[in-house]
């Protein structure tokens, strides 16, 4: 058996990792993880039991108890649970706690797929450092937050811009600042900047890169 193949997407939020690594899972038939929803499981959990996600002992606790079934959790995409799961990231328990599952799902990815796609802020410098395709996507915070506004309305909750705005600068301040697996890009990563690119032609750009860097023949489909 050849290893799998891995695909490393990082960078701040609402920068449009999750839609890329997607769309690039689709058509290269790999498996997706979203590293993110781990985070913010334990981010949620916290909440939910009235718990401080600052607290380094009850974070840990939550981390290392966590279960399949609490990333289906319904909360999971809310501004409250991103500002929690950001605090819970800070946390080197919480982290260490998370990284086995992580790089098991990238040795090994489900359903015996060939490789897989996975994205959040750490992956190809911490999670899988030796994956041969990294790419760190970022926009402007304006249209990340303007992107995020959006995502917020179609789900019924209501947005207001400014915090929104507010919100997604604080958690990419303390994403950028953390001591332990601070979010950055690696040092082979590509950098794509979708500000002014649409979801298709990121994919675009974005199979390219993978293409170049790994050899795989990928070719667009519809
Ligand atoms: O995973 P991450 O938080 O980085 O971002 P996302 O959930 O993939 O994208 C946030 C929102 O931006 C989604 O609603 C996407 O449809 C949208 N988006 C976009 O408008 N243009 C892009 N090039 C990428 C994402
Ligand atoms: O979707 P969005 O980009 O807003 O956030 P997310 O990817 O769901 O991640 C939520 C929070 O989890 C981030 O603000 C990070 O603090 C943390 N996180 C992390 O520290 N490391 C990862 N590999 C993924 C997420």
């Amino acid at each position: 058996d050849r290893p799998a193949m891995v695909v490393a997407i990082d960078g701040p939020a609402a920068a449009g990792k999750g839609t890329l690594a997607r769309g690039l899972a689709r058509q290269l038939g790999f498996a997706y993880l979203d590293s993110g929803s781990l985070y913010r499981a334990v981010g949620a959990k916290v909440l939910a039991e009235g718990g401080d996600p600052a607290d380094d002992e009850t974070a840990a606790r939550v981390a290392e108890a966590l279960q399949p079934a609490d990333l289906e959790r319904p909360d999971l995409r809310s501004e409250a649970v991103g500002r929690a799961a950001s605090l819970v990231a800070a946390k080197p328990r919480v982290r260490a706690a998370l990284l086995a599952f992580q790089r098991h799902f990238a040795a090994s990815p489900p359903d015996g797929k060939a490789g897989a796609v996975l994205d959040g802020r750490d992956i190809g410098t911490v999670v899988c450092p030796d994956a041969p395709a990294k790419l760190f996507v970022d926009a402007s915070v304006e249209i990340r937050a303007r992107r995020r506004m959006e995502e917020l309305r179609q789900t019924g909750a209501d947005a207001i811009y400014a915090a929104v705005l507010a919100d997604l600068k604080e958690r990419d301040e303390r994403d950028r600042n953390r001591a332990v697996a601070p979010l950055k890009p690696a040092d082979d990563a590509e950098l794509l900047d979708t500000t002014d690119l649409g979801i298709e032609e990121a994919l675009e750009t974005a199979l390219r890169i993978v293409r170049r860097k790994t050899g795989l023949a990928v070719t667009k489909q519809a």
